[in-house]
């Protein structure tokens, strides 16, 4: 009996010896090749310039995991990172400059003729609503989409890195929560004013004068200029290309593959650029740039003799309409 324990023992041992042995992979092995057959594959600039892409197997369904490298997304990141910037760099600073030095030439458009005292009114309180909510959703998604593009190399070194997280994080929560009101509002402004911004005669009129803003003449003009006009459609065809550029990299891969995200991305970043330097000098017009322009959508209403000066056309309709307060008023022209 004692014989067969030993030997049953010496079995088991012999069984744990050559499954540890199995286990343990040989020395050499274990020690680096001085030799490696596959060295130059896997640099990763080796492959790419023998295939143009790299990709693997995946278990994964979708067969888009397999890549993880393409020309396309060296373009794609060469755009955002580069191009993108000078492009936003040039449009919004170029803008800011000529504003500067169109306001220290011309200085403050004046009511020529002074205020009346009488007003007429230009705006209700919803189209103000709307301008105002619409306004307040771009310039948050003018910050924090700038953030996106220079906020990294610009705050960082300021604010450090922790604080910039945090900052970059709330940001991109109100770019994306606030593209609802801001689309409502684009939607809005294009079904409540579309009928005023068809171009027309007096609009190249309006042009060839330099719109009474460049030069000192008066040209007649219905209730919007044709620079208006022109503000109108920037926003109504800029806000609609940003909204669904927008939705299509909010909402990934739902509509389009990487391909038209990487499209999606670049059409969103140079809307976004060229909208903003735009509405800089609707901004500028609207506040320093023109004096009496504000009360249109601050107060809803204008001095009469700012309407004469700057929409003669539509304030000889509104008096024709007795819209206008404060006693009789003769026709502006
Ligand atoms: C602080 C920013 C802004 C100010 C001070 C401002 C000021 C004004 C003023 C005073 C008017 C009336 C002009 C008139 O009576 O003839 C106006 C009109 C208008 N605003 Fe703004 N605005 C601002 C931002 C925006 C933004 C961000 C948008 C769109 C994204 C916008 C879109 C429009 C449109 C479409 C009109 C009608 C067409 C025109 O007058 O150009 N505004 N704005």
């Amino acid at each position: 009996m004692a014989r067969m324990g030993f030997v049953l023992r010496s079995l088991i041992a012999a069984l744990c010896l050559w499954l540890a042995a199995a286990a343990t992979p040989p020395a050499a092995a274990q020690q680096p090749s001085s030799v490696n057959p596959t060295a130059q594959s896997v640099k990763e600039q080796e492959l790419l310039k023998e295939l143009q892409r790299i990709q693997g197997r995946s278990s994964l369904p979708d067969a888009r995991t397999r890549v993880l490298e393409q020309p396309a997304g060296r373009e794609w990141r060469q755009f955002h990172q580069v191009t993108l910037r000078w492009i936003g760099a040039i449009v919004i600073l170029g803008m800011l400059a000529v504003l500067l030095l169109f306001y220290l030439i011309r200085g403050m458009v004046r009511i020529e003729a002074g205020r009346s005292g009488r007003t007429v009114v230009r705006f209700n309180a919803f189209e103000r609503f709307v301008h105002w909510m619409t306004a307040t959703c771009f310039i948050v998604l003018a910050l924090s989409g700038l953030n996106v593009t220079f906020g990294k190399e610009l705050l960082t070194p300021l604010i450090g890195p922790e604080a910039f997280a945090g900052w970059a994080q709330w940001a991109k929560y109100a770019h994306n929560y606030l593209s609802f009101p801001f689309t409502l509002g684009v939607v809005l402004m294009f079904l409540l004013w579309i009928a005023w911004n068809f171009p027309s005669g007096t609009d190249v009129r309006w042009i060839r004068e330099g719109g009474g803003i460049v030069g000192n003449g008066h040209p007649p003009a219905r209730r919007f200029n044709a620079g208006q006009k022109m503000i109108y459609w920037v926003v109504v065809l800029g806000g609609g290309a940003a909204a669904v550029t927008g939705y299509l990299l909010m909402f990934p891969f739902y509509a389009t593959d990487v391909t038209g995200m990487q499209t999606a991305q670049m059409v969103h970043g140079i809307v976004g650029m060229l909208f903003i330097a735009i509405m800089l000098a609707h901004i500028y017009i609207g506040t320093i740039g023109m004096q009496g322009a504000f009360e249109a959508m601050g107060k809803g209403e204008v001095d009469v003799n700012w309407a004469r000066q700057h929409h003669s056309l539509w304030l000889d309709n509104e008096i024709r309409k007795g819209r206008v307060g404060g006693g009789s008023v003769a026709p502006a022209e």
